[in-house]
């Protein structure tokens, strides 16, 4: 069947002529013109023409003087309507406005902006209304990013292997590249365009130098030049010793003048080739990568060097904060902040620090990591991961959409009540020079891209709560519905209320009540909370969960490790003390008995815990036959996918969920609650 997830939520299919949507929009699909003559401006009516075409059966450019959809930016915006020149002059280059204006015959809808991407994101966004079935009435929109960089993180090897990636190899040709052009590059760049993503970074965070030799600098260009028109830049990532292992230097070290004139050279030879070229990604000092450590310096003093490279062109440094070493005598949650808070104020402006959610490692869950609100000098910015290294690869149903909610509606105190983390990021804390989001990627070549049909919303939400921190994860996933599955109440509804409740579903069945980091050792695929002899505690599971004979939890209040200290009052109390604990984090900041009474439902710790991984095998039983019920309302390929995708998911959770309680029963010696002990 056509309908494979290739075309992921830039669907287009026929829309059904008696619809209202039809209706309503068929005229503008017969009547369009798109001003200007830049790439950007083709790419546009590309889109439109091919979208049109789909949805309508037909699709007709005009003269713009007829035209019923007028799309125009800059000087032909504020020339053509004088009367919105306002309104667009408060808008940033990447905003754009939607207005429909006009009655009967002499209707027209009107996409302006300042630039020519800004009027692509329009399109795009005019296209999503009518995919969504959105009222005419209701088209007047105004919107921009609030965050500046807003980039996918792909951790491709030039082998085309991808770390933790769940789809298939790399979608970047090396081979091939730069003479041959896949068209998947293309809808790559169209995917992200659509959903507001503006960068992407090719390579591994763990850098292969080879990606800085003159023949990689090639390909990657023809890359930047595919992508161009999209509005989507293209960064590196780079390893801190490329000096020795591609210059020859007997160092690497920052301070030295022929390190950094290598660094200066090596900036002005990608620019000679990539004029818009983004900047560079840099995981230093940290899981055996080099980094300025090595020779004594701080990490400012590493991003520093790259930046005073960069600065002349206009490109930035991503300098990663996932630092963490087991022979640091701090325990691993409180090191990044420990390093990384003392340097606020000594990075050059052009420098960004990229600081996972929570401050393990992409687990389930976790709580903020406390370097959000921590730095008024130095811009956080937030790294999701998007693909499911901890969550189920790319065989369970689990929408991101809340959890990456629930990170960025937090509020850090930072200046007093309402200071989210959302808003640290955007810039609306402190006035960051320049803000972002990164989102590490789930993408590979498999014909749907992601593994699994429903893990494509992941990839959708990340770009669309870049875009705008504080969008509600539950119509980002009613978009995501109708763009890619279908607009049929029934499945619009059943399918958005599974994807908003699935990710604690998988928190239930994997890892509740704070618990983290029990997985597979290295594959970190499945339970394995017994493993206890790494010879590191801090990759160790038994360290993490400290389950023994009296209690459970790791206790990291002012009584143990008091990682709490980190985060601002009144967080800071509340997480101190297991009463006033969110019961999410209740084992994260505690350890506590076997009987210790959890407020909510009055069971004891052993109980509840029991019940909770009952409960995730529960859920993910209730997502299968939902989703069986949805038969004949998708197209069979998508629904077939899903529905053999869930078979797979309902044995991991009971995998997950008895090898849990067995090994947990194991220390605690308590039995399975009755009404639990039942044959499942
Ligand atoms: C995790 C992951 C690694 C990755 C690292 C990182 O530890 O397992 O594969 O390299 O995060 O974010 O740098």
């Amino acid at each position: 069947s056509g309908e494979d997830g290739y075309r992921l939520w830039l669907k287009y299919d026929r829309l059904n002529q008696q619809s209202i949507t039809f209706t309503n929009y068929v005229p503008f699909a017969q009547s369009w013109y798109v001003g200007g003559h830049s790439a950007t401006s083709k790419a546009i009516s590309d889109e439109l023409e091919y979208a049109f075409n789909g949805l309508f059966g037909k699709s007709h450019r005009v003269v713009q003087q007829n035209a019923k959809l007028v799309i125009v930016y800059g000087a032909d915006a504020t020339t053509l309507y004088p009367q919105h020149a306002r309104q667009l002059s408060r808008l940033n280059d990447e905003g754009y406005l939607i207005k429909i204006v006009g009655q009967g015959q002499k209707q027209k809808v009107l996409v302006l902006a300042n630039t020519d991407i800004g009027a692509l994101y329009g399109s795009y966004a005019l296209l999503r209304k009518i995919q969504t079935g959105t009222n005419k009435a209701a088209l007047n929109l105004e919107s921009q990013p609030q965050t500046d960089i807003r980039v996918l993180n792909h951790w491709d090897n030039p082998n085309r292997h991808v770390e933790r990636g769940y789809s298939g190899q790399s979608i970047w040709n090396w081979h091939k590249l730069p003479t041959y052009i896949d068209q998947r590059y293309i809808d790559y760049a169209r995917a992200n365009a659509s959903i507001g993503i503006n960068g992407t970074v090719l390579n591994n965070v763990n850098a292969n130098a080879i990606m800085l030799r003159p023949d990689y600098l090639k390909k990657v260009k023809a890359l930047a030049d595919t992508f161009r028109p999209y509005g989507v830049k293209v960064y590196l990532s780079v390893k801190f010793s490329s000096p020795q292992l591609l210059g020859g230097l007997d160092t690497s070290d920052p301070v030295k003048t022929k390190v950094q004139q290598w660094w200066k050279d090596k900036v002005a030879e990608i620019y000679q080739e990539i004029p818009d070229f983004g900047g560079f990604l840099v995981k230093a000092n940290s899981e055996g990568q080099p980094g300025p450590g090595d020779y004594g310096r701080t990490h400012a003093e590493g991003a520093n060097m790259l930046a005073d490279a960069l600065k002349p062109y206009g490109g930035i440094v991503m300098w990663r904060a996932f630092v963490y070493a087991n022979e640091k005598n701090e325990e691993r949650s409180k090191q990044a902040y420990s390093e990384f808070k003392p340097l606020d104020g000594q990075f050059r402006d052009n420098v960004l620090v990229q600081v996972k959610n929570g401050p393990i490692d992409f687990q389930p869950r976790e709580p903020y990591s406390p370097l959000f609100g921590a730095t008024p000098n130095t811009p956080m910015m937030m790294e999701f991961q998007i693909t499911m290294e901890y969550l189920g690869f790319s065989t369970h149903f689990v929408y991101l959409g809340p959890m990456y909610e629930e990170v960025l509606k937090t509020d850090t105190y930072a200046k007093g009540q309402g200071s989210t983390v959302g808003k640290v990021v955007s810039g609306g804390v402190f006035p960051y020079k320049y803000t972002g989001m990164a989102g590490v990627s789930n993408i590979g070549m498999d014909r749907n891209w992601t593994g699994h049909i429903i893990l494509q919303s992941n990839w959708f939400v990340f770009g669309r709560m870049a875009w705008q921190p504080d969008v509600s994860a539950e119509e980002v996933a009613q978009d995501w519905v109708k763009m890619t599955l279908s607009n049929n109440q029934k499945v619009v509804d059943s399918v958005t209320k599974l994807m908003m409740s699935s990710h604690e579903t998988t928190v239930n069945y994997m890892t509740p009540l704070g618990l983290h980091h029990i997985m597979g050792t290295g594959h970190h695929y499945g339970p394995a909370p017994w493993v206890d002899n790494l010879g590191r505690a801090d990759w160790t599971p038994v360290y993490y969960h400290r389950a023994t004979k009296d209690g459970i939890g790791f206790n990291r209040s002012p009584s143990g490790v008091n990682s709490v200290a980190q985060y601002l009052s009144p967080y800071r109390e509340l997480l101190s003390n297991p009463d006033t604990t969110p019961e999410k984090f209740l084992l994260w900041f505690h350890h506590l008995p076997w009987d210790y009474k959890i407020k909510s439902s009055g069971r004891s710790l052993w109980d509840e815990l029991a019940h909770r991984y009952y409960l995730g095998v529960e859920q993910v039983a209730n997502i299968g036959e939902q989703w069986n019920a949805l038969e004949g309302l998708i197209a069979e390929s998508q629904f077939r996918q899903v529905q053999m995708s869930n078979l797979i998911h309902l044995q991991e959770a009971k995998w997950w969920r008895d090898a849990c309680m067995l090994y947990f029963q194991s220390l605690s010696g308590k039995p399975i609650p009755d009404d639990l002990a039942k044959p499942q």
